[in-house]
C-alpha cells in the first residue's frame, strides 16, 4: 500500500520543513514539497506534525521477579506502545540462574514471535559475574544481532566491577556497547540495614535507602572502568544531578559515555514518598524519584545534549495483586517499577515542548535519532528515503488527561494519572502499516500481533 501525507510539518532532528511524504510499502520513498501520485490512500495533514516514530530501548516485557512478572507481554506492550507513538522497542533478556546468555536471548525471541505489534529488539542482560555469560558476548554481537548488554550494578543479578571490565573489553573488541543500571550496591546495602535498625522501613524511606551518592559513585566507576578499556558506556535511568555532572566530566575529556533518562525522573519527585497509605508504593522504583532540582537539571542536560536518550524503563506492576503482595508497611518488599511505553512521546511533547524546556527537534532527537544511532537501529529514526516508514502524524493541539483506564498497558494504575496532555498522536504507521489511530477521544490500536518484527543490529 502508497500512502502520502500531505502538508504536514515533518520534524527532524536537525531541521522540520512543511512538505508531503511519500511511503511505498514499508519503506518511506520520498519527502519534498507537492509530491503528486497515485498513492491508495492520501492524508491531510495540515496543521499537523509528523514524527519519526519513536523509539524505547528500556522496557521491562514479561520479566519475571521473584514469583511475578510484569504485567505487559509482547502482545499488551506493544499495543500500548503504538498507541502512544513508539514504533520500536528494545527489552532485555535475562538469563536465569543456570541459563545461558543465548538461551534466554532465543526465550525472548518465543516470547515476541507471532505477538509483537510493532518492531523490537534485545539487549541481553549479564545477570550475574560469570565466565559463561561473558564468553556468549561475541556470539550475541555476531550471531544474534544483538551487540548492546545491560549490566546491573546493583540488586541480586548484580555483576561485579571485574565482570564489567571483561564485558567492556568485548564489546570494544567485537562492536557493542554496555548499558549500566548505575548503583552502588553497598551503599544501598548499607543505608537499607541502617533504616531497618532504626525501624524506618515506612515506604516514605525508600528514597533514603538509595541515596543520590549511591547513583553518582557507580556512574562514575562505570565511566573510569569503560575509560580503561576504550569502551563506550550508556548510562540507563539517570536521575540525579550529581551523576550528570559525572557524564558531562567524562565527555568533556573525550570519554564516549551516553546517558538516558525517562519521563518519571523529569516529571515526579520524591515527594511522591510522603504520599498517605500505600500510594507511594505506586512510585517504588531504582532509582529512586528526586528532587525538583535534579528534575531541571536533567532537564538542562537534554538540551545541552549530555544527555542523548529519554526512554520509559517500562516495568509495569499491578497496584492491587502485585505491588502489595509481600507488604503494604516496607519499602524493601514492594516491587520497583513503574508503567510507561505509551506516555514517552505524550509526556516529552506535553511537559517539554509545549512548556518550552525543548525545542520539537531536539524532541525527536532523542526519542527517535539518537536512539536508532546508538543502538545501530540502521533502518529507522528519521523521516527520510528510505528508512523504515515508522512515521506519526501527532496532533499538536490535542488534548487528553492521563487515567489508566483510557490507555492499552495492562496495569491497574498510572503514575502521572491526572497530566492534561496537550498534543496526542493522530495516526501511527509501524513500516507503512497503520497501528493505531485516534478515534473517540482516545488513542486505538488497530494492528495485529505478529506484525511486529526482530531487528538485527550492529554497531560501528
Ligand atoms: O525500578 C526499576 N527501575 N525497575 C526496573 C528494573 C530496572 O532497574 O531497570
Ligand atoms: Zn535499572
Ligand atoms: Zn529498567
Amino acid at each position: 500500500m502508497n500512502i502520502l501525507i500531505k502538508n504536514g510539518l515533518i520534524v527532524n532532528a536537525g531541521e522540520s520543513v512543511r512538505a508531503d511524504l511519500y511511503i511505498e510499502e514499508d519503506k518511506i520513498k520520498a519527502v519534498a514539497s507537492n509530491i503528486t501520485s497515485n498513492a491508495d490512500e492520501a492524508i491531510d495533514a495540515e496543521g499537523m506534525y509528523v514524527l519519526p516514530g519513536a523509539i524505547d530501548p528500556h522496557t521491562h516485557i514479561s520479566m519475571e521477579a521473584g514469583e511475578i512478572t510484569t504485567k505487559d507481554d509482547f502482545k499488551s506492550g506493544t499495543a500500548a506502545a503504538a498507541c502512544g507513538g513508539i514504533t520500536t522497542i528494545l527489552d532485555f533478556p535475562e538469563p536465569a540462574e543456570g541459563e545461558t546468555l543465548l538461551d534466554c536471548i532465543e526465550r525472548k525471541h518465543k516470547l515476541a514471535q507471532g505477538e509483537a505489534a510493532v518492531d523490537y529488539s534485545f539487549h541481553p542482560s549479564i545477570t550475574r559475574s560469570s565466565s559463561e555469560l561473558i564468553e556468549e558476548v561475541e556470539r550475541a554481537i555476531r550471531d544474534y544481532g544483538t551487540p548492546t548488554f545491560k549490566i546491573y550494578m546493583a540488586y541480586d543479578i548484580r555483576a561485579d566491577d571485574l565482570t564489567i571490565l571483561k564485558v567492556l573489553q568485548k564489546t570494544a573488541k567485537y562492536g557493542g556497547l554496555v548499558m549500566v543500571h548505575a548503583e552502588n550496591h553497598s551503599i544501598i546495602e548499607f543505608m537499607t540495614h541502617k533504616l531497618a535498625n532504626e525501624g524506618r522501613t515506612d515506604l516514605r524511606y525508600h528514597p533514603e535507602s538509595r541515596p543520590s551518592v549511591a547513583e553518582e559513585e557507580a556512574v562514575s566507576r562505570a565511566i573510569k572502568l569503560a575509560e580503561l578499556t576504550g569502551a563506550g558506556l550508556y548510562i540507563v535511568h539517570l536521575s540525579t544531578r550529581d551523576a550528570l555532572a559525572k557524564i558531562r566530566e567524562a565527555r568533556a575529556r573525550g570519554v564516549r559515555v551516553f546517558a538516558e533518562t525517562c519521563p518519571q525522573y523529569l516529571l515526579l519527585t520524591e515527594e511522591k514518598y510522603e504520599l498517605k497509605g500505600f500510594e507511594p508504593a505506586k512510585y517504588i522504583i531504582s532509582p529512586p524519584l528526586r528532587t525538583a532540582r535534579d528534575n531541571s537539571a536533567l532537564w538542562n542536560g537534554i538540551k545541552s545534549g549530555d544527555i542523548q536518550v529519554a526512554a520509559t524503563d517500562h516495568c509495569p506492576f499491578d497496584f492491587k495483586g502485585m505491588k502489595d503482595r509481600y507488604g503494604k508497611k516496607d519499602f524493601r518488599k514492594v516491587p520497583n517499577g513503574v508503567p510507561g511505553v505509551e506516555t514517552l512521546l505524550m509526556l516529552l511533547h506535553s511537559e517539554g515542548v509545549v512548556k518550552g524546556k525543548i525545542s520539537l527537534g531536539k524532541m525527536v532527537e532523542i526519542l527517535s535519532t539518537n536512539p536508532a544511532r546508538i543502538f545501530g537501529l540502521k533502518e529507522k529514526g528519521a523521516l527520510l528515503p528510505g528508512k523504515d516508514a515508522d512515521v506519526v502524524v501527532f496532533d499538536p493541539g490535542r488534548e487528553f488527561t492521563i487515567d489508566h483506564r483510557k490507555l492499552h498497558m495492562n496495569v491497574d494504575y498510572n503514575p502521572y494519572k491526572g497530566f492534561k496532555i496537550t498534543g496526542m498522536p493522530h495516526l501511527v504507521y509501524s513500516r507503512g502499516r497503520l497501528v493505531a489511530k485516534w478515534e473517540g477521544k482516545k488513542m486505538q490500536f488497530v494492528g495485529n500481533p505478529g506484525w511486529g518484527r526482530f531487528v538485527r543490529r550492529s554497531i560501528n
